[in-house]
């Protein structure tokens, strides 16, 4: 019999929460007390090979679905940046997932890299530093990347009602969630091709907007993530780990020739599951259920996952994740950010979380077993790659323990860099504010609402809409209560 969830907001002393890891047997590193100023492990500067980084603190990617139709920016994504940017944060890995071309856009509002929207990413990058340099006194020690995306089997970019899948294998499970039939079209090589160049010329936007790198994005069910899993795909970018990876090879052979001096990073899901649904058995009359895997007959072995146990497909295996950073490693690329799953098919995976997303499921554990599954994958990586530099994800469900869990793991090296995603949303500052010694605002920290997904979910921008005055009163707060009610 599992223990019942632990509400962390009304968890006040480090010794329970410790004490309840320890009941779970989640293998989380948790320090009792936090340091500040220059004796705390988030303020120490990390130099390798160039990159130069003045403290542990990271911002993840998080998309905001609020760009302009022809996809520049706006003002509620300029000060998102700003936000950003005040975090303290030395390390902004993204922003958010910029496409490579209209086509490649996973809602009709995402930021596009194009040269006419050159102008909007300056300003973007200008905001944040000027932000930044307002927090922390200086820039110096401050890298800016921009995450590059194509959505694939997510592709969405005409209408968000109207889903325009680019695929490039069957899925027995999410082709049928997506009504796609056996004669769904798959992406051609030729069209590859065409979406390799993509990358390349916004790579190239990126690095005359003066971006530091570009995170070719491996995660979360996208094209460069689906290109991981294609097993069964024929030709030369399916079936072996060389062919799976050929998308990505001659992404960074075209970076490397077209924007010289533009560093890379890549932002991987390591391992997954098969996809999740809610258990509607248990929770009749439309109520969501605790999630359960989708499983059909005749799927073993699993032949359309990245980091599973094809035996037993809901076991995370990190073979094939420790091969992909070999050749990260043989690239001369050397900025990893670890994620998992993704967000469309085991949320619980990818952002643990207390309440469910309008499309997700109850959480089907305790959301601290989530959290140490990611922690743990990436502290085993980093034990086999100590040269490069890892970012690690998933660390807001923590809540006021978070600075606790990130002093303790990078202090004892399960990781380079702490990357913040929802809490960036609701209280960007919070790793600043611990390790300078500043008091917490914890009427600010993320209390993982799933507000931030259900928005969009629901065609609204996204944002914390019950933690941050922005939203909180606003048109967009009533808007997404009435289309919660109506379900
Ligand atoms: C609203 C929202 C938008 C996100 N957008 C992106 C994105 O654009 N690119 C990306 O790689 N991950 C994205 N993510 C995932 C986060 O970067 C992060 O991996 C996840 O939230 C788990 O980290 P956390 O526990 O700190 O929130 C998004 C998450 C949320 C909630
Ligand atoms: S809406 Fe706010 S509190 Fe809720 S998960 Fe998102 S950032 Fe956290």
């Amino acid at each position: 019999m599992s223990l019942p969830i632990l509400r962390l907001g009304a968890v006040k002393e480090v010794s329970r929460f410790r004490q309840h890891l320890l009941s779970l047997g989640a293998e989380i590193p948790c320090d009792s007390e936090i340091v500040d100023g220059a004796a705390s492990p988030l303020q120490q500067p990390l130099s390798r090979r160039g990159v130069n980084l003045a403290n542990r603190i990271a911002v993840h990617p998080m998309e905001g679905w609020d760009a302009t139709p022809d996809g520049n920016i706006s003002d509620s994504m300029l000060r998102r940046w700003r936000r950003l940017g005040s975090s303290g944060a030395k390390l902004i890995w993204g922003g958010e997932a910029a496409a490579v071309s209209h086509g490649a856009r996973a809602n009709p509002n995402q930021l596009l890299v194009a040269p006419h929207t050159r102008k909007g990413l300056e300003e973007l990058r200008k905001a944040l530093i000027e932000e930044h340099r307002q927090r922390t006194g200086s820039d110096d020690g401050l890298l800016i990347g921009l995450q590059l995306t194509h959505s694939g089997r997510y592709c969405r970019p005409n209408d968000p009602k109207k889903p325009e899948p680019r695929i490039l294998y069957r899925h027995p499970i999410l082709d049928r969630r997506l009504a796609l039939d056996a004669y769904y079209p798959l992406l051609t090589d030729d069209e590859i091709g065409a979406i390799i160049e993509d990358f390349h010329n916004a790579a190239r936007v990126a690095h005359q907007v003066g971006f530091d790198f570009v995170d070719i994005k491996h995660c979360h069910g996208y094209l460069g993530h689906e290109f991981l899993s294609a097993h069964t795909r024929e030709g030369k970018y399916g079936g072996s780990f060389e062919n799976r990876t050929r998308f990505l090879r001659e992404v960074v052979a075209g970076i490397r020739a077209e924007a010289p001096g533009l560093q890379i990073g890549v932002r991987v899901s390591v391992f997954d599951t098969i996809p999740f649904v809610a258990d509607s058995s248990r929770f009749p009359g439309g109520k969501l259920g605790p999630g359960v895997p989708e499983m059909l007959s005749g799927q073993i072995p699993y032949r359309w996952g990245f980091g599973v146990n094809p035996n037993a497909p809901n076991e995370p295996d990190l073979a094939e994740a420790t091969c992909f950073l070999s050749l990260l490693e043989r690239l001369e690329i050397q900025l990893v950010n670890v994620t998992a799953g993704s967000p469309y098919y085991n949320p619980h995976i990818q952002r643990p979380a207390l309440y469910p997303p309008s499309d997700g499921y109850q959480p089907p554990e305790d959301p601290l077993v989530g959290v140490a599954r990611q922690m743990n994958a990436t502290r085993k990586l980093k034990q086999k790659f100590p040269h490069l530099i890892f970012v690690g994800t998933a660390y807001s469900y923590l809540q006021d323990f978070l600075p606790h869990v990130a002093q303790a793991a990078v202090r004892e090296g399960w990781v380079d860099m702490i990357g913040l995603g929802r809490m960036a949303l609701s209280y960007p500052e919070l790793l600043w504010d611990a390790s300078m010694g500043n008091p917490i605002q914890h009427k600010r920290i993320c209390r993982t609402f799933s507000d931030c997904t259900t928005a969009p979910r629901k065609g609204l921008p996204s944002g914390c809409y019950p933690l941050d005055s922005y939203y909180k009163g606003s048109t967009m707060a009533a808007q997404l209560k009435d289309a919660k009610l109506k379900g």
